[in-house]
């Protein structure tokens, strides 16, 4: 006989009304040994199992606990509490293991209110919380999308090495991959390294992805990327997966276009395949936040970001916009802006939540803060590249329009100390059938943050890897 996850059983239930059948899963809570919650976490809903009259002898009732494993056999019937549709009246019950009360009582499955760093700290149970399964769901409804988008726009999925050689992105500090014994290192150095050559974890799969634009036309990479920073906010992650849709013949108008469809068609999706797992968290979105942005709640601000255009605006624009806010003159920001200066989160926060009130496009930056592949403008001083600011997380996006001139790209190689012997494959593109191209990075858990409500973005990954953590 068919074994049926919940979210089965609750989709088909008018099918299979008075039928018997086998479910399994965690047991949620017990009440008076009558009635059981079970939870396989197929959907955010439990299923409530009844246990009737003497059927159950009481020594083995008392065995059923939270957090242990069952399998239940049954009838489905109409629930007559207000809680549940449907119920299953138990005729056999299968207990898979036991568990200790002592060992349960330091745990999170204690149900009773836990904090984030305790729900972390506890990574590998914290999945079983109604919490952590609702933003794991949303996650993968999110990655499936992607990937859905882009097939559905023939794109073609790539497969960019995560061992890279070159460690001239300029994204951030690498991580060095070595086979050595690091007590013993050989006097060769890299020579006698596994690779013969030093190798680090990929930072980006942009440079390899625009390699293969040059020929598939459009291609996306999606996979962990790594960063060695010691940033330590509630944005940044050492290990984070990126998609990367890289565009020939694209320039940077396009990419934006492509930028705010991709986004505005992922919150569509959520919005209409994780209804109940976003109902979940926007009760604990109003709880825990003090939401600032247009909406009470996240259903509204995904609602309201999917129907608004985003505001475009270049960098020097946006600085004028900085200089002559209010908050600037009374010096209420703590970094004073100028022309020339990194977008500080304040400043990201007044463009977006306070200016103009919809996620904003910024592009032309200043050369001199952005990579050395991006397209130089025809004033040498700002460089085609774009950034996509969304409320309360800031940066979603970054990405530009590529510089496919050999001589200039070879120039800026030159002044950010690129070594060209390293990225000779990566100017052979250039070389040989050069083309304008485009292309962006989307961070994913900056995105389930954002679609989740979630205020840190250690809750939207199953396992975090941050400075000084990496305990699971
Ligand atoms: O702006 P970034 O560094 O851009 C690149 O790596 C380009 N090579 C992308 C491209 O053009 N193909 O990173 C892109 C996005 C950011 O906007 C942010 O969403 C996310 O990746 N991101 C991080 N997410 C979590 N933790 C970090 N430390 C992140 N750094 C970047
Ligand atoms: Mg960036």
């Amino acid at each position: 006989m068919k074994v049926f996850s919940i979210k089965e059983l609750l989709d088909e239930s008018p099918s299979l009304m008075t039928k018997e059948v086998f479910v399994n899963g965690w047991v949620k809570s017990v009440r008076s040994r009558r009635f059981i919650d079970l939870n396989d976490g197929s959907t955010i809903k439990d299923l409530q199992i009844v246990i009737e009259g003497s059927k159950f002898a009481s020594d083995f009732l008392k065995k059923i606990t939270i957090g242990i494993a069952l399998r239940v056999f049954g009838t489905i019937v109409i629930s007559l509490g207000k809680k549940q549709s449907i119920e299953i009246i138990a005729k056999e019950i299968k207990i898979y293991s036991e568990i200790s009360h002592n060992y349960l009582r330091g745990t999170i499955l204690q149900p009773k209110h836990h904090s984030f760093e305790k729900l972390r700290e506890q990574a590998h149970l914290r999945f079983r919380t109604r919490l952590f399964s609702a933003i794991l769901r949303i996650r993968h409804q999110l990655a499936f999308s992607i990937h859905h988008f882009f097939h559905k726009h023939n794109f073609y999925y790539i497969h960019t090495p995560i061992i890279t050689t070159s460690d001239a992105e300029g994204a951030g500090k690498m991580f060095r991959i070595t086979s050595f014994n690091l007590e013993n290192i050989p006097n060769h150095g890299y020579l006698d390294d596994f690779f013969g050559c030093s190798t680090y974890l990929t930072v980006s799969g942009q440079l390899a992805g625009e390699t293969a634009a040059m020929a598939l036309g459009k291609i996306y990479t999606f996979g962990p990327t790594f960063r060695a920073e010691n940033s330590n906010t509630s944005r940044h992650l050492s290990e984070f997966w990126m998609v990367e849709p890289e565009m020939a013949f694209y320039e940077l108008e396009d990419n934006m276009d492509l930028a705010e469809t991709l986004l505005k068609s992922l919150l569509n999706d959520v919005l209409n395949n994780c209804v109940e797992d976003l109902d979940f968290l926007n009760w604990s979105f109003i709880k825990n936040q003090k939401p600032k942005f247009e909406g009470q709640n996240i259903v509204e601000i995904l609602y309201f970001i999917k129907q608004h255009s985003f505001a475009r605006v270049s960098y020097s624009e946006a600085i004028e916009i900085l200089l002559s806010s209010n908050l600037n003159k009374k010096g209420k920001f703590k970094y004073p802006i100028r022309w020339g200066m990194d977008l500080q989160s304040e400043h990201e926060r007044f463009l977006v939540d306070k200016y103009f009130g919809v996620p904003v496009i910024i592009f032309d930056y200043p050369a001199d803060i952005k990579a050395f592949y991006m397209r130089i403008n025809d004033d040498s001083k700002t460089v085609r590249a774009m950034d996509v600011l969304f409320p309360r997380i800031g940066e979603i996006i970054g990405g530009s329009q590529r510089e496919e001139r050999y001589d200039i790209l070879l120039n800026r190689m030159k002044a950010f100390q690129i070594d060209e012997k390293v990225l000779w494959w990566y100017l052979d593109t250039r070389r040989f059938g050069s083309a304008p191209h485009s292309g962006f990075g989307l961070g994913l858990e900056r995105l389930v943050q954002f679609t989740t409500g979630m205020s840190n973005i250690r809750d939207v990954i199953p396992y975090p890897r941050t400075p000084k953590h990496a305990d699971f």
